[in-house]
């Protein structure tokens, strides 16, 4: 069985760095599943399907082309059905187009068998909503990262900056406090804790911190069937 460990919280919660920074420790692939619900929430407004159009987004989903390149940046590039999205895919548009089409139950599972397929030898780190709970649930290791609204609008606040959108910190505390709000009320997979996964509240402490007590919980895992394997 190939070792899945679950990252899931709310956005800002630092689950992409970690997720990423622990991937590559422990020589796994890793999982950016926010990024294809924000694909599809691009794809939708080019074919110009309303993200509540259950059917439409159903269908672009199925046909859905996604592909990461690695590149020389620290971000691998993202081509969806052939166009490469650049930032736009890290835009408060994409984030809130993809929160929307997320709420529909038809559009979660049209999505799950490509999530997966990412579980791959020898092993996935998956960061999202719903790892622990809906998509992986046999992950030896279920961690829940959140952080307070503050905290993760300032850091939401320096990714924006770095990749050139102009927003302003009580602008983005709101869009936080809203997006959160209908990810953790929606019907289907809402933002919680899986069962079992422990919550680690990363407002105070620094990536590597996080990364490290991440690594430590994966080498304590009683639950895991394999140990992972920790590079150096
Ligand atoms: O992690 P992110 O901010 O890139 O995610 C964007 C949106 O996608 C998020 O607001 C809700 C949705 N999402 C989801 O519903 N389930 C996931 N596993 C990942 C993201």
């Amino acid at each position: 069985m190939i070792p899945v460990l679950a990252i899931d919280g709310p956005s800002g919660s630092g689950k992409g760095a970690v997720g990423m920074g622990v991937a590559d420790r422990l020589g796994w692939h890793y999982l950016d599943s926010g990024a294809v619900y924000r694909a599809l929430g691009l794809a939708a407004s080019w074919a110009q399907v309303g993200c509540d159009d259950e059917q439409g987004l159903r269908t672009l989903a199925a046909g859905l082309d996604l592909r990461f390149v690695a590149g020389s940046a620290a971000e691998p590039e993202v081509y969806v059905n052939g166009r490469e999205c650049g930032v736009a895919l890290r835009s408060r548009e994409a984030a809130d187009a993809a929160s929307r089409v997320a709420v529909l139950p038809g559009v979660r599972q049209a999505l799950l068998e490509r999530q997966r397929a990412a579980r791959r030898p020898p092993g996935l780190v998956a960061d999202g909503r719903d790892m622990g709970s809906h998509v992986f649930p046999d992950a030896f290791l279920k961690v829940y990262l959140t952080a307070s609204p503050e905290v993760r609008a300032a850091r939401r606040l320096n990714q924006l900056k770095a990749k050139g959108f102009s927003v302003t910190l009580p602008q983005l505390i709101q869009e936080i406090r809203e997006r959160d709000e209908r990810d953790a009320s929606r019907a289907v997979a809402p933002l919680k804790p899986a069962p079992g996964a422990i919550v680690l509240d990363s407002s105070a402490l620094g990536l590597q911190d996080v990364i490290d007590r991440v690594l430590a919980m994966a080498s304590d895992s009683s639950q895991s069937a394999v140990t992972p394997r920790i590079k150096d």
